[in-house]
């Protein structure tokens, strides 16, 4: 890794403003190696060299990747002035880090969202050309049958004419049709939504349950959320058909 400014090592954290950072370093609590350090503009390798605040040392990342179980009443945004963002339900270090959601899940929309500081890393998620699956499962008013796991194979055309790309439907069995998995590589807004009502039936529930070979971690609550490991992370864009 290349060297770095002192001030930018200590933000990529996310545990310090840059105010407090500036203090840190002028209070001398931050040592590059063995040497105190005297100004954000000082450059270290972090990886190379322990810089430390108080004798801890800084874990350096470049990028950060966290996945959330989004609950409905939260936009999949960074701000709103009308309503909660998930940014919102997250500690003041994350949200210091710049994340964004990478791909939305509409207010009422539930599961896996992943939030990143890596924008090429999103453009892989959501370019439809890239081909990352996201899975759904959906909660039906109506009742869905073969012809229409036919008509997702097919193509799904929306109410106002834009034929979907071909994505899949399974019902669950001794759902009367009312419990589904569906997976799609667009995300055209509300698109599960719209393809549900094409073939004359409505989403009563909906939660995202995967991202191209990642699962949501069931064992985050609504609104919880974590970081990914690095092999999770490879997950997202494996599940991808090239
Ligand atoms: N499709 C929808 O209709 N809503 C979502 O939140 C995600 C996909």
């Amino acid at each position: 890794m290349a060297l770095m400014r002192l001030d930018k090592i200590l933000s990529s954290t996310g545990e310090y403003s840059r105010s407090e950072a500036k203090s840190l370093i002028r209070s001398g609590l931050v040592m590059i190696g063995d040497r105190q350090a005297r100004s954000g503009d000082e450059k270290a390798d972090p990886e190379v060299t322990a810089v430390t605040v108080k004798g801890v040392r800084i874990g350096y990342a470049e990028h950060h990747y966290i996945m959330m179980n989004k609950p409905g009443g939260y936009l999949s945004a960074t701000e709103d002035s009308r309503d909660k963002t998930v940014l919102e339900l997250m500690e003041a270090k994350y949200r210091r880090l710049g994340l964004f959601p990478a791909g939305r899940l509409d207010k009422d929309t539930e599961g896996l969202l992943i939030l990143t500081d890596d924008g090429d890393f999103c453009h892989n998620i959501i370019t439809p050309g890239k081909k990352v699956p996201k899975i759904y499962y959906a909660e039906i008013l109506g009742q869905l049958a073969d012809i229409h796991v036919a008509a997702f194979e097919e193509g799904i055309v929306l109410g106002d004419g834009t034929k979907c790309r071909p994505g899949k439907l399974e019902i669950l069995p001794d759902s009367q049709g009312k419990k589904c998995y569906i997976t799609i590589e667009e995300g055209k807004f509300h698109q599960v939504k719209r393809m549900i009502t094409a073939c004359g039936c409505q989403v009563a529930y909906l939660k995202r349950v995967k991202i191209g070979g990642l699962a949501i971690d069931e064992s985050l609550a609504l609104g919880e959320y974590r970081e990914l490991t690095d092999e999770e992370k490879n997950l997202v864009l494996t599940g991808r058909q090239v």
